[in-house]
C-alpha cells in the first residue's frame, strides 16, 4: 500500500472568543483525530476583517493545502482575498459564513434564511395577540445576520399583528449587545418580544432589561441554542429563553469534506446541516441528547488521549528494541 501524503490545512476563524466557535474547534479536533496525517494551522482573526486578511495571506505562505474559512464579513476585500486562494488552486471549503463570490469548493452550515423563516413563523404563535418585535442583529455585514433577517421579515409577512419596531445592532457580541440596549431602553420597554440573531446577545439584552427594571419583561427568542451550563439549552430550562433554534457549528463535517476534497473525491458544492426550534414542549428531550452527546465526546477524547500516549510507549520500546537488537 502506498503511504498517505502529509496534508497542512489551514482554519482562518473570524473569531475565536466565543463558546460557539470553541464547540466548532473541538468538533473539528475530535474529526482530525481519525486522519493523523492532517496538520491544522489555526487561525484567529478576533472580529476584525484586517486580521482576516493577514492571516489568510500568512496561510497561504505557510503552504497550505486546503483553507476552511468562517468569513467575518462578505465584503468585496475578503472575497477577493478568497478568490486568489482559490485561483491559486488552493481548495477552499466555506464554513457557516458566505463571500459574495463562487471561488469555493463547498459550503458547510445551516441555513440561514431558512432559520430566520422559522422564528418569523413563531413569533405569532408566541404573541398571539400581536406585538412589537426588537430584532438584535448580529453584524449586519456577515452573511448569517443578513439571512437571519431576511428570513424573519419573509416569516412575519403573513401576520401584520407582528411588527419590528425596533432594530439594534449587537454584532454577534455580549458587550455591544449591551451597549445598544443600554442606549435604547425606551424601544425595549415597548417590546413585546425580542429575537436577538444569537442566544448571547438575547441574554445580554435580557440582563440589561432586568437591571432597568422592565416589568413585565419581553420575552427573549435566540439561535444556537448551545449545551453548557449557561448557553442555550440550559436558558430554555431555566425559562429564561421562550425559544431557540439549534445552530449546528459544522465543524466535524468541515474536517470530512476537507478529507473528501483531498482525496480526489466529488463534494457537494453546498452541505447543508438541519436545525430545529427549541422551547418548553421539546427541551427535555433535547437536553437529554445533548448530555448524552456530550458524554460521549468527552469518552471519544479521553480514548484520543490514549492511544497518543500508547503510540508513544510503543515508539519508545521500539527504539529500545532496536537498540538491544543492534548491540
Ligand atoms: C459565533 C456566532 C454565533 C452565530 C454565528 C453566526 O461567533 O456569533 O453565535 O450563530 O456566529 O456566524
Amino acid at each position: 500500500p502506498t503511504e498517505k501524503k502529509n496534508y497542512t490545512i489551514g482554519f482562518s476563524q473570524c473569531t475565536g472568543g466565543d463558546e460557539w466557535r470553541r464547540v466548532m474547534l473541538n468538533d473539528m479536533k475530535r474529526e482530525l483525530a481519525l486522519y493523523p496525517h492532517f496538520q491544522l494551522l489555526y487561525k484567529d482573526a478576533a472580529n476584525s476583517t484586517a486580521t482576516q486578511l493577514a492571516q489568510i495571506k500568512e496561510l497561504v505562505r505557510q503552504d497550505i493545502d486546503l483553507l476552511i474559512i468562517s468569513p467575518n464579513e462578505t465584503s468585496a476585500v475578503l472575497t477577493a482575498a478568497i478568490d486568489e486562494v482559490f485561483q491559486k488552486g488552493i481548495p477552499v471549503i466555506l464554513l457557516d459564513r458566505k463571500i459574495t463570490s463562487d471561488s469555493y469548493n463547498s459550503f458547510i452550515g445551516a441555513d440561514n434564511l431558512e432559520i430566520g423563516r422559522m422564528v418569523g413563523e413563531a413569533v405569532p404563535t408566541l404573541l398571539k395577540n400581536g406585538g412589537k418585535v426588537v430584532e438584535i442583529w448580529g453584524l449586519a455585514s456577515s452573511s448569517p445576520a443578513q439571512e437571519r433577517h431576511k428570513g424573519l421579515l419573509e416569516g412575519i409577512a403573513k401576520t401584520p399583528k407582528i411588527q419590528i419596531s425596533g432594530q439594534l445592532y449587537g454584532q454577534w457580541e455580549q458587550d455591544t449587545a449591551r451597549k445598544v440596549a443600554l442606549a435604547n431602553l425606551e424601544t425595549l420597554r415597548e417590546a413585546d418580544l425580542v429575537f436577538a440573531h444569537n442566544d448571547v446577545m438575547a441574554l445580554s439584552v435580557q440582563r440589561v432589561c432586568q437591571e432597568a427594571g422592565i416589568n413585565p419583561l419581553p420575552l427573549f427568542v435566540g439561535i444556537d441554542g448551545l449545551p453548557g451550563p449557561k448557553s442555550g439549552l440550559q436558558r430554555i430550562m431555566d425559562g429564561t429563553l421562550t425559544a431557540t433554534f439549534l445552530y449546528p457549528t459544522g465543524g466535524e463535517e468541515a474536517i470530512e469534506v476537507a478529507a473528501q476534497i483531498l482525496a480526489g473525491k466529488a463534494t457537494k458544492r453546498e452541505y447543508l446541516l438541519n436545525s430545529i426550534r427549541i422551547d418548553r414542549s421539546n427541551i427535555k428531550a433535547i437536553k437529554a441528547q445533548s448530555d448524552k452527546l456530550l458524554h460521549q465526546q468527552q469518552d471519544i477524547e479521553k480514548l484520543n488521549q490514549r492511544i497518543g500516549q500508547l503510540n508513544d510507549t510503543y515508539a519508545s520500546q521500539k527504539n529500545a528494541l532496536y537498540v538491544i537488537i543492534t548491540c
